[in-house]
């Protein structure tokens, strides 16, 4: 097969996740799987010490997660309220969800009394878990799907009423909204994805987008909706980014005072997400793919059909179905490069992160938030632009670059995850 053929598979709109097998120029494997994406926590965590100076956290610039943190379980317990849209069922959910799990299943396993306001779902069984300083106010979600703020702001009030108010107040994205959000000083607000940041992918978008096709966001909407963000931000007092491209606009383009924003990047189960090599031959075995092959691509997304765009006729394609987090971390081991060609500009790619915590070198779109907490520089990997061509030349140069290479690259990653 030609190298062009070979790379036009990529010539797609959207993510995905799938596995390519290159053992030689000659032949090309695809795996596929729709990811049902890990489990993932952003550290809420203090600071250590550094050569006895105490480290003030609220106007800490950097990440939160370069610092590091004692495991002792915390002094102070904390009395914790989310407000958050949509809990998720156990392993179905990815992004904003997941990270909503993860993270205050944490915080409540550390002991602290955490207290969940989110929007019933009719049609599955709430999950239920054995931790009893974990409780959940649930409400009837609105027409619209959103968390019904003013019968999850009296279940909160009668909760702050009890004698022990709380602590802390934190809302994933506008799971409380600013109308109730205004005049709260110990309110922390995620962003997993603001307006600035999703004009990228508009642009994108745009550009890539054939003449028969509807315009998907008009980029005017999308400049009203950043000037509508810029006024409303200022009524959060906290603000988590969740990438350092994040933290940068809210402090220059939203005109966040520095002390009111903080970035705490996603974080990732390491349990499941660390170099295993006998994992990664398992899996080989498993779906059939030769250990001679030597040159092994994995892609990440979701919901997307490769079917029609990739041909099956190749013989070198094996698509998955959605797969847990488990699973997501087997396939990681087999690869050798992990590319994400996402076009989605807003948050912070999970699955990047599993990858360069499993040791392996990345390669992805060069979108801000990945270029700047993820793919920090080219000794863990390739960034390309949004274009057939730019993704052909970074192909050629992971051939060119060869085993040794790429696998100085994952231990690259590995010590920047
Ligand atoms: C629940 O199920 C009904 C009937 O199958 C469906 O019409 C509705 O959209 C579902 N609601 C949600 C929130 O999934
Ligand atoms: C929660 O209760 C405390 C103590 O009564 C009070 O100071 C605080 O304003 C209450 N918070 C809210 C948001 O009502």
């Amino acid at each position: 097969m030609a190298k062009d053929q070979q790379v036009t598979v990529f010539a797609f709109r959207y993510s995905c996740y799938i596995l390519l097998v290159l053992s030689s120029f000659s032949s090309i494997s695809f795996l596929y799987w729709s990811h049902c994406s890990g489990p993932c926590y952003s550290s809420v965590q203090t600071a250590e010490q550094k050569q006895n100076q105490p480290t003030n956290l609220l106007s800490f610039p950097s990440a939160w997660n370069h610092l590091s943190l004692p495991l002792k379980p915390p002094s102070n317990l904390l009395k914790i309220a989310l407000f958050d849209k949509k809990w998720p069922n156990r392993f179905q959910a990815g992004g904003l969800e997941r990270h909503a799990l993860t993270l205050h299943l944490k915080l409540a396993k550390r002991g602290h009394e955490l207290h969940i306001f989110t929007a019933s779902s009719p049609n599955t069984t709430f999950p239920k878990y054995p931790i009893s300083n974990l409780h959940f106010h649930q409400s009837k979600p609105t027409n619209a799907g959103y968390l019904d703020q003013a019968i999850a702001w009296r279940q909160f009030q009668a909760q702050n009423s009890t004698g022990k108010p709380f602590d802390v107040i934190h809302t994933e994205s506008v799971g409380l909204l600013h109308t109730r959000s205004r005049g709260l000083p110990n309110l922390a607000v995620t962003w997993h994805g603001i307006a600035y940041e999703a004009m990228h992918t508009d642009i994108i978008q745009e550009l890539l987008r054939t003449p028969e096709e509807h315009r998907a966001y008009a980029l005017t909407e999308r400049a009203t909706k950043v000037i509508e963000e810029v006024k409303f931000f200022q009524n959060y007092a906290h603000h988590v980014a969740t990438s350092n491209h994040a933290g940068d606009v809210l402090k220059r383009i939203y005109m966040i005072p520095e002390e009111r924003v903080h970035i705490i990047l996603n974080g990732v189960d390491e349990e499941i997400f660390k170099p295993d090599v006998n994992k990664g031959k398992d899996f080989k075995q498993k779906f059939g793919i030769p250990q001679s092959k030597s040159l092994i691509f994995g892609m990440a997304g979701r919901g997307w059909s490769m079917e029609h765009k990739i041909q099956r006729s190749q013989g070198q394609f094996t698509g998955f179905g959605a797969i847990g987090a488990g699973s997501t971390g087997r396939v990681l081991q087999c690869n050798r490069c992990f590319v994400n060609p996402t076009l989605r500009a807003q948050g912070l790619d999970h699955t990047l992160l599993e990858a360069i915590l499993t040791g392996k070198p990345v390669m992805a779109t060069r979108l801000a938030s990945i270029t700047g907490s993820v793919i920090v520089g080219p000794e863990m990997g390739y960034t390309f632009s949004p274009t057939i061509d730019s993704l052909k030349k970074v192909l050629y140069q992971v051939w060119e670059d060869g085993r040794g290479n790429l696998e100085m690259k994952g231990q690259a990653s590995r010590r920047e995850a």
